[in-house]
């Protein structure tokens, strides 16, 4: 790695690494499903408890505008961390499932009749899948899947422009696959359906702390992401959506702080994006989202980015050098993590073993389980990188593997 980063001395920003499980020092290798999180979110979490807790947007005392004044902070920082033109594009929610909940429920139920197509891919988490099949038997519109080529996990793109049929009328795409690690070419999706007329979302719960996004440039309507992947607290994540389309949207739940006026019989909601707020939120959370991007930014992504691609890259290697492991996901231009089977064992056994030796790492259908069936597996093992982790860390989990294959062998 040559990006002059010294990524150990970043561990003593973590806490929670410096320890051990089972006697082993903890080798932390499940980043895809959560981050670990550094002092200064934890930091920024106690300050606001300690100093300046108040509900938001309805006090007038110091306290709330304080409150008040940390959480609007959070937005327009959130703005700029995926390049939203305004803070307004910017809803807050408890994380991407419920971000994609939101779209399906408000723009499915307005704009998707009989007939229409929801446009997704064979890799998509059940977050951006069993949304979409609720609203779809709602309204009559049906999936169609954009397909991978097996165990690599690449879309099939030749076959996009037969798929781009005139029914199809939302697009939602994941942008790193989060059991196979494929980084989605989402600009060229998103430019292709745009012409159509097509809306897309995409799912940044893979990439949005891993490398840079700009939102603009992917050219999408819908961005949804989650704190606790990148640094943040577990609860909070974000939908950004294009204006002109929140503002066509309406409101996903109903409640306080959304509104302008009630009457017993009607109300006036508010513009994006109070309009898709209701109730108090969670305040706190946002308050460690900031601190969370801060802390990623002030590294810089595109550096991460380069370091969980050399982890992975590193480990792919190492693991093809053994005898009886099937690899899933992209030779070429991985994300930071590796799933993969040992034969004759499974997926739990590995990560089960592997844990006694102080590492984790994660198995079974990660969410997935179309994919999974479509591969003919029911689950993998899954070792998922972050900026935290060090080749030495990938040696260590790979020794393990070695011991797992021996123990199997007797
Ligand atoms: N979606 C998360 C994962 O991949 C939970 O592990």
């Amino acid at each position: 790695m040559s990006v002059n980063i010294d990524w150990s001395a970043l561990r003593k920003d973590f806490p929670i690494l410096d320890q051990q499980v089972h006697g082993k020092p903890l080798v932390y290798l499940d980043n895809a499903a959560t981050s670990q999180k550094p002092r200064a979110v934890i930091q920024a979490l106690v300050h606001y408890y300690e100093h300046d807790n108040a509900n938001v947007h309805r006090g007038i005392h110091e306290l709330s505008n304080r409150a008040t004044q940390a959480f609007e902070a959070a937005r327009t920082r959130a703005a700029k961390f995926i390049h939203a033109k305004s803070a307004d594009e910017i809803i807050f929610t408890r994380g991407t499932t419920e971000s994609i909940n939101l779209v399906a429920a408000a723009w499915g139920a307005k704009h998707l009749r009989p007939g229409d197509v929801i446009l997704l891919t064979e890799l998509e988490h059940h977050s951006n899948l069993v949304p979409w099949q609720l609203i779809a038997q709602k309204t009559g519109a049906r999936l169609a899947f954009i397909p991978v080529t097996g165990d690599e996990g690449i879309l099939d793109l030749s076959k996009l422009d037969a798929l781009l049929t005139p029914q199809v009328k939302f697009l939602a795409m994941v942008h790193i696959s989060n059991s196979m690690g494929t980084v989605n070419p989402v600009e060229e999706i998103c430019a292709r359906a745009k012409k159509l007329g097509i809306v897309t979302l995409v799912d940044g719960a893979q990439s949005a702390g891993h490398l840079p996004v700009d939102v603009q440039a992917i050219g999408c309507d819908f961005f949804a992401l989650s704190g606790h992947k990148i640094c943040g607290p577990t609860g909070i994540g974000l939908l950004w959506g294009r204006q002109e389309v929140l503002d066509t949207l309406p409101p996903y739940q109903g409640g306080g702080e959304m509104i302008l006026s009630v009457g017993y019989h009607k109300t006036e909601f508010k513009q994006a994006p109070q309009r898709f707020e209701a109730g108090t939120p969670d305040i706190s959370g946002p308050i460690g989202l900031h601190a969370a991007m801060d802390y990623l930014d002030a590294i810089g992504r595109e550096k991460i980015w380069r370091h969980d691609q050399d982890l992975a890259n590193y480990a792919y290697e190492r693991l093809s050098a053994l005898n009886n492991v099937r690899l899933f996901g992209p030779k070429h231009n991985r994300a930071g993590l590796v799933s993969f089977l040992l034969k004759d064992v499974h997926a739990h056994d590995v990560v089960t073993l592997a844990d006694q030796a102080g590492v984790a790492l994660r198995g079974g259908h990660h969410c997935t389980q179309p994919l999974m069936h479509k591969l003919g597996v029911e689950s993998t093992a899954r070792a998922s990188f972050y900026f935290y982790n060090t080749r030495s860390e990938v040696d260590t989990f790979v020794e393990v593997v070695k011991e797992i294959q021996k123990f199997f062998a007797h």
